[in-house]
């Protein structure tokens, strides 16, 4: 506990994560995307939230270039500043949870430690970490937002994969050929992992 905490008291909710989950018919559960930039963490959390959303979940996206226009706008890309960006969007993410919501979050989230962090606030039965393992060279090769050659051109500092580091989750819950599979496969997965965790099994396709 820190100093500013120590005179605030938890006021508990009447309408519990487990009333709300139960009015939603299915779990809430954070889905943790992560992955060098350009490796589809996005794209693929939108196609599975579209997914979820037709078969009638709650959901919400975070993602990196959004939250950081705004609740993360103060931060940049040292290690410090990205361990910050990944502690508020865990406790976001850990919100959201609470309202009984399906939380989509995809940051390069580039340090285990810092992931492993989220992993205890949120409770390791809610949080699945998704690792989008697609290679540098076809991340590059897309640069879809033209910054991988801004960064080979030392026009940006510290960038990902190139002059910053990412370490590669040992044990995801589970490893995307994003580089190689189709966007309609790693969606498949995704669903696929959530009714074998029970998170939507009383809902239908
Ligand atoms: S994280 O490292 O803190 O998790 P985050 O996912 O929020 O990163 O933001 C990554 C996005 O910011 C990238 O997709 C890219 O568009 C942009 N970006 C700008 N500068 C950098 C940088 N130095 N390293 C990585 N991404 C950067």
């Amino acid at each position: 506990m820190t100093e500013n905490q120590k005179d605030i008291v938890w006021h508990h909710a009447t309408v519990t994560r487990t009333r709300r989950e139960a009015l939603n018919k299915h779990k809430a559960v954070n889905l943790w995307f992560t992955g060098l930039s350009g490796s589809g963490k996005s794209t693929i959390a939108h196609a599975v939230e579209e997914h979820l959303h037709m078969m009638g979940c709650r959901t919400f996206v975070f993602d990196g270039d959004n939250v950081r226009h705004g609740l993360c706008s103060d931060l940049g890309f040292s290690m410090e500043d990205r361990s910050e960006n990944i502690r508020r969007i865990g406790e976001m993410a850990n919100l959201f949870l609470q309202a009984g919501v399906i939380a989509l979050t995809a940051f390069i989230s580039p340090l285990e430690k810092d992931r492993q962090k989220i992993r205890d606030v949120v409770g390791g039965d809610h949080f699945l970490e998704i690792y989008c393992a697609c290679p540098l060279a076809i991340c590059e090769q897309r640069d879809v937002k033209g910054l991988y050659k801004k960064a080979r051109a030392g026009l940006i500092k510290n960038y990902t994969g190139i002059s910053s580091p990412y370490e590669t989750p040992e044990y995801p819950d589970l490893r995307l050929e994003s580089g190689s599979e189709s966007l309609e496969e790693c969606v498949e997965k995704v669903i696929s992992l959530l009714r074998d965790k029970g998170i939507i099994s009383s809902l239908t396709p």
